[in-house]
């Protein structure tokens, strides 16, 4: 059974519906991220779980209880802030303990626990300092401390690394994954920040207005997304995108654009079967890809297109170009020591593999 089940979970503020009919299964031990752009929704279902705010519909359950109709302080789960939310003048050890104050727990069962949690987040020796004398690592590390104490199956984290400079936030993020891996508690992780998602989810949940577009693996959700939303979502920079018209070509159904010299043979692309009715298609292809100057195209398995290069970016030992495809931009990831021989060339071959490309429906935004 899972370990945390949102039914039908409808938010209404006034006339504006922040979550629709919202369903969610989490099992026992998950690391859920919740993924989706501001306003999308992901912090109101967080919040409806904690109890801290009240779904206009819906249910929840937490292992076999429905917890729809009970106090925050009931649920059994712990939150961790994006703001920290700690107190400025109890120490670290004071923080720790605040949690635990109404649990009736002994001095002694208190103490066990904190220095426990401490030693495993390395802040057992910060423990008389107050917040302010703290670095923002270390801040961090007591509010999820503080979670920890309470020593519960369920932890809840809304954007915990967001306030962090970039170094420190890879740092923390494989801190809390590390943590997860040793105490297999169900965690559901909000942020808008794909690479966090990518690299802490067992299971990554797509948001998008209020609705979950799609909820899979990451490797599901970067290599297989069945929505336009989560394609151009998930992934820096985004897949590149082509819309073709369908047509009979023979006994073939073929795909063919504007800017393409070549129509696309749909069937060799693993579309088996164009759905009926269809008569426009938008063609997805990620950026690592897209092949770019190369002398053979292979004609059979890859569209030819020469395209204008516009611009280059070196990121240390990754490069990207950036072509000008019918007035929109294509991006392709390209050898870091070839980017700037390339970026001096006008036009470049640039092939498209057939196996790689993905195919949504314009008007629904669903994979075909
Ligand atoms: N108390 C409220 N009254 C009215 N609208 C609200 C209220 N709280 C949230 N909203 C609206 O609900 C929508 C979802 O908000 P929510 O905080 O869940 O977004 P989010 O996905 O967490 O975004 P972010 O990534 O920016 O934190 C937003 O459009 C927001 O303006
Ligand atoms: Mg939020």
């Amino acid at each position: 059974m899972a370990n945390v089940q949102f039914q039908k979970i409808t938010k209404s503020f006034g006339a504006l519906t922040v979550l629709d009919e919202l369903n969610l299964e989490i099992e026992k031990g998950e690391f859920i991220v919740l993924l989706g752009p501001s306003g999308c929704g992901k912090s109101t279902l967080l919040n409806i779980l904690a109890g801290l705010i009240e779904q206009s519909s819906g249910r929840i359950t937490i292992g076999d209880q429905d917890v729809t109709d009970l106090d925050p302080a009931d649920r059994n789960l712990a939150m961790v802030f994006q703001s920290y939310a700690l107190y400025p003048t109890k120490s670290v050890r004071g923080n720790l303990k605040f949690g635990l104050m109404s649990k009736g727990l002994s001095n002694d069962e208190i103490d066990r626990r904190i220095s426990s949690v401490a030693n495993l987040l390395q802040i057992d020796k910060l423990l008389d300092r107050k917040p302010a004398q703290l670095s923002g690592g270390q801040r961090q590390r007591v509010a999820i401390g503080r979670a920890l104490v309470k020593e519960v199956d369920v932890c809840l984290f809304d954007e915990p690394l967001s306030n962090l400079d970039a170094k420190l936030r890879t740092e923390m993020r494989m801190e809390i994954k590390n943590l997860h891996n040793r105490l297999r508690n169900t965690v559901v992780y909000v942020t808008h920040d794909q690479v966090e998602a990518m690299t802490m989810a067992t299971r990554i949940a797509v948001m998008n207005r209020g609705v979950i577009e799609q909820i899979g693996t990451p490797d599901e959700i970067y290599g297989n997304p069945q929505s336009l939303f989560v394609a151009e979502f998930v992934g820096s920079p985004s897949m590149n995108f082509i819309d073709v018209s369908v047509a009979q070509q023979g006994s073939e159904l073929v795909g063919v654009g504007d800017q393409l010299s070549q129509a696309i043979d749909l069937r060799r692309a693993g579309l088996e079967q164009a759905p009926s009715g269809l008569s426009r298609l938008r063609v997805g292809i990620r950026p690592e890809h897209v092949r770019v100057g190369q002398n053979e195209g292979d004609r059979e398995r890859s569209i030819r297109v020469d395209l204008p290069i516009r611009y280059h970016e070196k990121i240390g030992a990754e490069a990207l170009a950036f072509f000008d495809f019918g007035g929109k931009r294509l991006s392709a990831r390209v050898p870091p020591e070839r980017v700037t021989m390339l970026a001096k060339e006008q036009t470049v071959p640039v092939d498209l593999p057939l196996e790689h490309m993905k195919f949504f429906n314009p008007e629904t935004g669903r994979r075909v």
